[in-house]
């Protein structure tokens, strides 16, 4: 693309009435002829004074659209105004967008969603393998066991930024920077809230301490890494011109990215692309750091507003995979990809994520959590390739474009293979394992895992990735919570009978029996344990779902649970149900036991 410059500069009247315009509209940041005459040289324009004209123009009254004054190279410019916000970049504006997952942090504030040390290495070594640039890791203030996961992760990633989230105080600055110490690149996440019904009422701080805050955080933080984030959350619900002076403020203290979050999914996509532009148009310095989008999808647009943000000058992304998140969720990584990769004629931005990776990605994050992915979930769902109808059918027979727009295969669902059989070995076993990014702590552990192995390919013919995710979870719960195990059971259905369940559960080496009946075989086994545990804690959602497809699936079940406000979810898996469920609501049992208090960032 090649920018018409002389064109744009005589639209606005020439270098000298620009240069007064300009600098009528930004007193505090003034731009110089000689500062124009370089964009001519140069052929193209920064691109925080490209979304500065846009301001300019908007004074005067006038749309303006770069794609206007932009043409592929040898041939004219567009003649007439495309009177259009959504066009894309200036020549010399990066292409490159950044893909910052928070499915560790802000997706682990889901209810019951918190992870173990464990769980959240395997989940960013296979972000990691996806490609993601940067993994927020958690918030290293919350707990002991937060920092020390970030540590750990910090420890063993090595091509993806690690990054620990941090409000804007001393105490959680220097929790980040401790925890990120190991890493080959680490980032420091600090925030504080911007918004005036924030600022006020949950706060309680005048605008000018919070901005007194936000720079001596960022300061604090460059004294740890010199990759600094600074947030201004509910931004979207602040006044722009504290924005923008809050902004200046941070990048003159050292920080590097600047992100933008829609905190309670209020925004919409038009609004968000213009309050970028005018955003990086207002903020001093603006053109030498990279924004970022961080939106929540409380009424559904969490991704048009990240992509909005991207048309409007953002170049990193914050998203979670499968869009895990508090309430209704964060921006989903994969369909927040796949749409910039899809319509690279939109966006003309591209990322550093391995597509092939996302179904992987999605299938483990799921596994993990407790949280099933819906079947009609974009990219990620399990009917998201599905051709039901006939016509759909004929056409993608005939030709595949006819209806898809992006291939199965392109986003991972062919990864989804055959992986191993009842002949496989021990060596093949582990080869597997540390293919999937699965690195077990000991010989023992790999024998108790291969023994698990060998007893699932009996009764089931084919083993797939996914068996081998939930195998490994579920072999991880177990041997966490040694004190409360699964033992055996025995469930009588019978049509016209009351069901009945017979349960021996081991505790500290104890082993107990209890029975029960109930108003089906999963009913009956939980009355039959609580019977036992006599635990007081509330089922708030039971879910199965198929790991892979065929009757010899096995089951994956989440039980959550909640006792005193806190709320857990447990795992359990097993190519009979009710045993899976059993070992689910054991397992959320042990961490309603075991799991340990969180402070909140954002309360
Ligand atoms: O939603 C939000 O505002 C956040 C910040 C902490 C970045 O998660
Ligand atoms: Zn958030």
């Amino acid at each position: 693309m090649q920018l018409d410059i002389e064109r744009l500069i005589s639209d606005f009247g020439g270098p000298a009435a620009l240069c007064e315009a300009f600098n009528q509209a930004f007193p505090d940041d003034p731009l110089s002829r000689a500062a124009i005459y370089k964009w001519r040289e140069r052929g193209s324009i920064p691109l925080a004074q490209v979304n500065r004209l846009s301001v300019v123009a908007q004074q005067q009254g006038r749309s303006f659209s770069i794609h206007h004054y932009l043409a592929a190279e040898g041939s004219p410019a567009v003649a007439t105004p495309v009177v259009t916000a959504s066009q894309p970049q200036v020549s010399n504006m990066s292409d490159r967008l950044y893909i910052f997952d928070t499915t560790l942090r802000d997706g682990e504030q889901s209810p019951g969603a918190a992870m173990t040390k464990d769980e959240k290495i395997r989940i960013a070594r296979q972000l990691e393998k996806l490609g993601v640039d940067i993994i927020e890791a958690g918030f290293a203030a919350a707990s002991p066991g937060d920092a020390d996961a970030i540590r750990a992760i910090a420890e063993v990633i090595k091509d993806s930024t690690v990054c620990s989230l941090a409000r804007a105080n001393p105490n959680d600055v220097r929790a980040a920077g401790e925890a990120i110490r190991p890493a080959a690149r680490g980032r420091i996440h600090t925030f504080i809230a911007t918004s005036p019904i924030h600022m006020e009422k949950k706060l309680r701080m005048t605008p000018d301490q919070v901005v007194e805050a936000a720079v001596a955080a960022v300061k604090l933080a460059r004294e740890y890494t010199d990759d600094v984030e600074f947030s201004a959350e509910d931004a979207l619900r602040s006044d722009i011109d504290f924005l923008a002076r809050i902004f200046s403020a941070v990048i003159e203290a050292g920080a590097t990215t600047l992100n933008v979050p829609d905190t309670v999914g209020y925004a919409v996509p038009q609004r968000t692309e213009a309050f970028f532009r005018e955003l990086i148009g207002k903020t001093k310095g603006g053109d030498k750091v990279i924004w970022s989008a961080h939106c929540h999808n409380d009424l559904g647009m969490a991704v048009a507003n990240s992509l909005a943000a991207v048309l409007g000058g953002a170049r990193q992304v914050e998203c979670t995979i499968n869009g895990l998140g508090e309430r209704a969720g964060n921006a989903s990584l994969e369909e927040v990809v796949m749409a910039v990769k899809t319509r690279q004629d939109i966006f003309g931005v591209h990322t550093g994520v391995d597509a092939t990776q996302i179904v992987p990605s999605s299938k483990l994050v799921s596994t993990i959590t407790g949280y099933p992915v819906q079947p009609n979930k974009a990219i990620v769902g399990a009917n998201a390739f599905a051709h039901e109808s006939g016509i759909h059918q004929d056409g993608v027979l005939k030709h595949r474009e006819t209806y898809e727009i992006m291939s199965a295969e392109s986003v991972g669902w062919s990864t989804n293979r055959l992986t191993l059989g009842k002949l496989s070995g021990r060596n093949a076993f582990r080869t597997k394992l540390e293919a999937l990014g699965i690195v077990l702590d000991s010989e023992e552990a790999l024998n108790t895992a291969f023994a698990r192995f060998k007893e699932l390919a009996d009764k089931k013919r084919e083993i797939f990735d996914e068996d081998l995710q939930a195998l490994v979870s579920d072999e991880a719960t177990q041997h966490e919570h040694d004190a409360l195990k699964l033992v055996s059971m025995r469930v009588h259905t019978e049509t016209g009978e009351v069901p009945q369940a017979e349960i021996v559960i081991s505790q500290n080496g104890n082993e107990q029996r209890a029975a029960s009946s109930g108003s089906g075989p999963v009913d009956a086994a939980f009355k039959a344990i609580e019977n036992l545990m006599q635990s007081g804690s509330e089922l708030l959602l039971y879910s199965v779902n198929a790991i892979t497809s065929g009757t010899d699936s096995q089951g994956e079940v989440t039980v959550r649970l909640s006792r005193s406000g806190r709320v857990v979810n447990g795992q359990g898996a097993d190519t009979d149900i009710v045993v899976a469920s059993a070992k689910a609501y054991l397992d959320a049992l042990a961490r309603l036991a075991g799991q340990e208090q969180k402070v909140n960032p954002q309360v």
